[in-house]
């Protein structure tokens, strides 16, 4: 099995649903930026507040190089994960690529109460998180080898589309 990248704005789920990933198919779970958080011994907000977004990219992208070898990983991505096209073209070589999608008002719900991102700040309203989606909804569409509503669904439900949409890409 090759690995799958859940790609995806921030606060559609991305997480949740390796973990559901990892207890329904036994895969296996890299979560990019908790990685990246302890590697450098610093919050993602530290480390954007300390280096700058660009530093982060630069370990962001790094550790999708790093993916390269392993397999029946699930990898949660960062939601900014998209922004460079060599992130996408490793992603593309290494696994299948899957956007989680979530309505504006769905994110704000799940992320009305976080500090833990430093690119919502100021952005914490519907038609801010809209705003940024539409900024890069082409980049996350034109990386997603498949495409996942999630709106109103049940963790289960969504792995188990996950991996129905994925075999029938394979035949
Ligand atoms: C970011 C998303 C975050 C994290 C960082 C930047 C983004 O990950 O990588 O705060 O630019 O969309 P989540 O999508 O897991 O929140």
């Amino acid at each position: 099995m090759r690995n799958i990248f859940l790609i995806g704005f921030m606060g559609c789920g991305k997480s949740t649903v390796a973990s559901g990933l990892q207890r329904m198919y036994g895969m296996k779970v890299v979560e990019m930026d908790q990685l990246i958080s302890e590697r450098q011994g610093m919050s993602i907000p530290q480390i954007f507040e300390q280096y700058g977004e660009n530093y982060f990219r630069d370990l962001e992208s790094e550790l999708v190089a790093e993916i390269q070898g392993m397999e029946n990983q699930v990898v949660s991505c960062g939601g900014g994960v998209v922004l460079r096209e060599q992130n996408v073209a490793k992603m593309k070589e290494n696994g299948q690529v899957v956007l989680l999608t979530a309505k504006p008002e769905t994110i704000l719900e799940r992320v009305k109460y976080d500090n833990n991102r430093p690119v919502l700040k100021g952005r914490k309203t519907v038609a801010g998180i809209t705003e940024l989606m539409e900024a890069r909804r082409e980049k996350y569409e034109a990386a997603a080898d498949i495409v996942i509503h999630t709106d109103k669904k049940s963790i289960p439900k969504i792995c188990e589309e996950i991996m129905q949409k994925l075999a029938e890409r394979e035949k």
